[in-house]
């Protein structure tokens, strides 16, 4: 069983590397950002304000808490076909919106919503040692901030993926469709990122590599670069 933990801040190209190194080795995929967007999709729909300057932990945390502990929600680690469901309905797109991303950082940032995330992650992650799981038994990518140093810190493989400020946001403009014309960024999606990121890293580590973990910096990397040098560290590991 090989578990590979990759973090990174937003823009990097973390999901679809992570997705592709899954599908390679027919390992597991695990989306936990997803997870937070899941969450944050869940309360908005029910309501809660998470505009409030003091938002109120405790009712965000009754909201999360609903959604996991009913059994509302539910994740497809398939690479080929990551999901995320409520009540068994796709929200795929729903926790993609400008809404959303502009709101989870709020729900992440709330300790104990974050335990009740971290437990199912590792229960996920060790769930894919078992010969009926969809690895059979192989391993999982997970992918997210707090991977490496949170939720698996003895993994086999501890990557931090990253890549230079202007490069992130580039890219994760590209993925909102906000590339003007001639191919420049529009600056409402280089400050999301920027924005995004600095409230993350307030609560997650993912800017410098904890101790042990291999940074891999694809600012000048294309992405099959950049998963060919992932799979060389996951071969070194197998
Ligand atoms: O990876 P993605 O951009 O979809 O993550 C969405 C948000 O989920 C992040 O901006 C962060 O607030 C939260 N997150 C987190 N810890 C993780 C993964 C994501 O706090 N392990």
């Amino acid at each position: 069983m090989i578990r590979v933990a990759i973090d990174g801040p937003a823009g990097v190209g973390k999901s679809t590397t992570s997705k592709a190194l899954a599908g390679y080795f027919g390992y597991a995929y695990l989306d936990t950002g997803a997870m937070y967007r899941a969450c944050t999709w869940w309360c908005l729909n029910r309501g809660v304000d998470l505009d409030a300057e003091h938002p109120d932990a405790d009712l965000i945390t009754a909201a999360v808490g609903e959604f996991f502990t009913e059994d509302h929600f539910d994740i497809s680690v398939d690479p080929e076909h990551p999901d995320v469901l409520s009540d068994g309905v796709s929200i795929a797109d729903q926790i993609r919106s400008a809404e959303v991303s502009s709101h989870v950082s709020v729900v992440s940032s709330i300790m104990p919503v974050r335990h009740l995330l971290i437990a199912a992650q590792r229960a996920f992650i060790a769930r894919e040692s078992d010969a009926d799981s969809f690895s059979k038994g192989a391993g999982i990518v997970a992918e997210g901030r707090d991977i490496t140093t949170v939720v698996a810190p003895d993994a086999e493989v501890r990557v931090l993926l990253t890549a230079r400020e202007e490069v992130r946001a580039a890219r994760r403009a590209g993925q909102t469709s906000l590339v003007t014309a001639n191919g420049t960024v529009g600056k409402v999606g280089a400050d999301d990122v920027a924005a995004r990121d600095k409230a993350d890293s307030k609560v997650t580590s993912f800017l410098t590599a904890a101790e042990g973990v291999t940074t891999v910096d694809n600012s000048d990397m294309d992405f099959e670069q950049t998963l060919d040098t992932l799979i060389a560290l996951v071969e070194q590991a197998e």
